[in-house]
């Protein structure tokens, strides 16, 4: 990748060759459609064998088909595919099992997105269930779990240089979790997670202890869960890799609209991984990774008389039946 703007430079200069040789767009200088061989896509499609994986062989004509027809739409040149080439080997090089360069990647493409929804409306049983999100990279599956009403705010002293922002943050998230025939889920785990005020995770910034900002709630026998969090704020996605130069590259911006994660889990019941985003949050509208829906977006409202809590939410979670 550190070769991508050489390369796309390179490129660029082998494009505009073609274009001055009146190759461009699809259409010679004459006007007529170019000649790529019309037979090559077929040849490709059609090596696949007999006892290839059946979805793969489902799935793989059309990759062939969509990917070929963008390399002759924007008459692909061997330069701008090799900067590509390069572009994914870095993305690997720079992932691990604490940054998913190839995920994040996609993520900006909206493709995490598109194929979340995807996901959910095919598993789908009920128009009522609470819509899915992207989980993002920062999960971690072993959060603590936590008493209903406790706080997953840790270790906050005047020492954090985030605290008057944490208590002007102060939030009670409360609600319930709901079957879509409208009846209270017990016992359904509510796994939450946010970033400190400072817009990191607590596995970015040493400074933060283990876990903080992240708790497993249990509901209780009328589907309630409650806890004390932050008012989520909103912060850059990693940006000083790869996708983040394609960011660069594309006049973008990385921001993420402040948000809480969320993933819902009960017995007999699809598992609800999502997202609530701050109404008030100057990205809400525009998103660097496209997550945001109508029905997943908030409003925090001033809370009286709780020394714990400035702001309140109440959110009731629809889980479909499985
Ligand atoms: C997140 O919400 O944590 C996230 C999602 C996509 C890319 C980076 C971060
Ligand atoms: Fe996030």
């Amino acid at each position: 990748m550190g070769q991508m703007i050489p390369d796309l430079a390179a490129a660029n200069r082998q494009s505009a060759k073609l274009k001055s040789n009146g190759i461009s767009n699809g259409i010679n200088g004459a006007g007529k459609k170019c000649q790529y061989d019309p037979t090559f896509t077929q040849k490709v499609i059609a090596a696949t064998g007999p006892n290839a994986n059946p979805r793969l062989a489902q799935i793989f004509p059309s990759l062939v088909r969509h990917l070929h027809d963008f390399a002759r739409e924007v008459n692909l040149t061997v330069g701008e595919w090799s900067a590509a080439v390069d572009f994914l080997n870095d993305c690997g090089r720079m992932s691990d099992d604490r940054r998913n360069e190839t995920q994040l990647l996609c993520d900006i493409l909206g493709l995490e997105s598109l194929v979340d929804e995807i996901t959910s409306k095919q598993l789908a049983t009920s128009t009522t269930q609470t819509p899915s999100a992207i989980l993002g990279p920062f999960y971690r599956s072993d959060a603590p779990f936590l008493p209903n009403g406790t706080s997953i705010v840790q270790d906050l002293s005047a020492s954090v240089p985030w605290y008057e922002q944490a208590l002007a943050d102060s939030a009670f998230l409360s609600g319930r979790v709901l079957s879509t025939d409208g009846k209270p889920i017990e016992n359904a785990v509510v796994d939450v997670w946010h970033t400190a005020p400072n817009g990191l995770y607590e596995q970015q910034d040493s400074d933060q202890p283990e876990m903080n900002f992240r708790g497993r709630f249990r509901t209780d026998q009328q589907g309630r869960y409650a806890l004390y969090a932050l008012r989520p704020v909103p912060y850059p996605i990693p940006d000083d890799g790869p996708a983040g130069r394609l960011l660069g590259l594309l006049d973008r911006h990385p921001n993420r609209p402040g948000h809480i994660h969320f993933i819902v889990s009960a017995d007999g019941h699809r598992t609800l991984t999502t997202q609530l985003y701050d109404s008030r949050d100057r990205w809400v509208d525009n998103d660097a990774v496209f997550a945001v829906k109508d029905e997943l977006v908030v409003t925090f409202e001033p809370r009286e008389g709780d020394p714990g809590a400035r702001w309140e939410l109440g959110y009731d979670f629809v889980l479909g039946r499985c």
